[in-house]
């Protein structure tokens, strides 16, 4: 297997679902897919869909300050939220060697510790100054607005702590912004300190931003595949272009979503990876489907408050966590199945000898095929009690397949969008709660917010 594949053969009557798609549903929805699918594609690279542009953005300039920088620095902090940062996140967990922070220089390749302080929590912020040698500590804070409150905070507060251990004017050398290209507090701030800065254009929000500087900076820097990540997403990119209706991975994985959800109530998503790189994959698909689909109107301004809930598993963990629920408990889910083709290691499980005969089966097997097994008959039992699955496979974790899923999930929700008739791009109850705690933490502006919420 050479690319990615989407087998939908758990969700429909075939595959043991009694109340499922049928043929003759998925053939008469195909038309609303195709018109979906080139809704967007008619403003791809336009407005709010400038992000399918970015796979074919050259990364020459963040893989330059990657290199110029290499070995300066033992840690990187990224500070940023959301889309801002769950995406750092994901690609870090899914390509960096597991332990990375704990691995030698050496074996680091002198690329940077990573961490990412996406919470203002007091006791975590300070255990992680607390760890910093700030002298070789290099801050990439993110956010496109400039403005938002909790990476705002985050950065003034390791600032200081930059300040007091550094001095004021070398602050700058451990500072990197990634943000809008002209408006914004963060981008004053950079313009007044001469901080180096990467932009972040103003059509790519932050949840479809991870193939822009704002997660391929921080890639760069601790030595990821940029190039590859993007090539990916390119082949993903034409694929999602030159295929239609079911055949379209993007469609097929939208429309299953969109119908079990409208359909049959099944308006729970979860993401379940079989593979420990893919788990924060899993949470920042979360974040894509929650903002872009929870929405209170659709785009003629009628109340439709619709959207799946996105919820993340991790398998096999979460079968001794989750699924009995999902199993037994409502009618209300589908499952996506995130497997891998193959792993980069094998871990053979030894034989356990004649004192322990029940576990006979296990021994010469590999950790892999165990993996294996017990995903299929997880989506095997689940469709014996009537619950649907689908299952997206990746040939193996690297930047390439990494880069396309990524590709395919962001144009899944676009599409999605259009399915939906909502505006996948906005996030207006977010932007609510934003303003109640400026009002809340006394910007001046917001006093007669701050006296509504009492
Ligand atoms: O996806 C989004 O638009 C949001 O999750 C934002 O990324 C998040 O609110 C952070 O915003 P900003 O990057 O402006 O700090």
């Amino acid at each position: 297997m050479d690319r990615l594949s989407v087998d939908l053969e758990r969700c429909v009557p075939g595959g043991g679902i009694a109340r499922g798609l049928t043929a003759g549903m998925m053939d008469e929805f195909r038309p609303r897919l195709d018109a979906a699918l080139a809704a967007v594609h008619a403003s791809a690279g336009a407005g709010m869909l400038e992000w399918t542009d970015l796979p074919d953005r050259s990364p020459d300039d963040l893989l330059r300050f990657a290199a110029e920088n290499h070995g300066k620095y033992d840690c990187l902090v990224v500070i940023g939220i959301g889309g801002s940062a769950l995406g750092t996140t994901a690609l870090a967990t899914a390509l960096l060697p597991f332990y990375w922070n704990e691995l030698s220089a050496t074996r680091r390749r002198r690329g940077p510790r990573l961490y990412v302080l996406d919470n203002v929590d007091p006791d975590e912020t300070a255990a992680l100054l607390e760890r910093l040698d700030m002298e070789r500590t290099l801050v990439n804070v993110i956010s496109k607005s400039g403005t938002t409150g909790e990476s705002m905070a985050g950065y003034l507060v390791v600032r200081q702590r930059l300040e007091a251990i550094v001095g004021s004017r070398a602050v700058k050398e451990h500072l990197v912004f990634t943000t809008d290209p002209s408006g914004g507090t963060l981008r004053q701030i950079g313009d007044g300190m001469g901080v180096p800065m990467f932009d972040l254009s103003p059509g790519v929000g932050g949840r479809f931003s991870v193939l822009s500087p704002v997660g391929l900076l921080p890639a760069a820097l601790t030595g990821m595949d940029v190039q590859g990540l993007l090539a990916g997403a390119r082949d993903m990119a034409a694929w999602t272009k030159d295929s239609a209706g079911w055949q379209n991975p993007a469609c097929a994985f939208a429309g299953v979503q969109y119908l079990q959800d409208v359909e049959f109530g099944r308006r729970i998503s979860v993401m379940m990876p079989y593979s420990a790189h893919l788990r924060d994959l899993a949470d920042w698909y979360r974040q894509l489907w929650a903002e872009s689909l929870g929405k209170t109107v659709d785009r003629q301004g009628r109340t439709v408050n619709v959207g799946p809930t996105p919820v993340k598993g991790l398998g096999v963990t979460d079968q001794h966590s989750q699924l009995q629920l999902y199993a037994e408990g409502p009618d209300d889910k589908i499952i996506t199945f995130l497997g891998v083709g193959e792993f980069a290691q094998t871990v053979q499980i030894p034989d356990p000898g004649p004192e322990a005969e029940a576990l006979a089966y296990l021994g010469g097997r590999s950790l892999a095929e165990l993996l294996w097994a017990e995903q299929k008959s997880t989506a095997w039992a689940l469709a014996q009690n009537g619950r649907p699955s689908l299952t997206i496979t990746l040939p193996k974790v690297d930047a390439r397949s990494v880069g396309a899923l990524i590709y395919m999930l962001e144009m899944a929700t676009a599409v999605a969008g259009e399915l939906y008739d909502i505006d996948a791009f906005d996030q207006p109850g977010v932007e609510l709660s934003k303003k109640a705690t400026y009002a809340l933490m006394g910007r001046a502006g917001y006093e007669d917010l701050a006296a509504e919420i009492g």
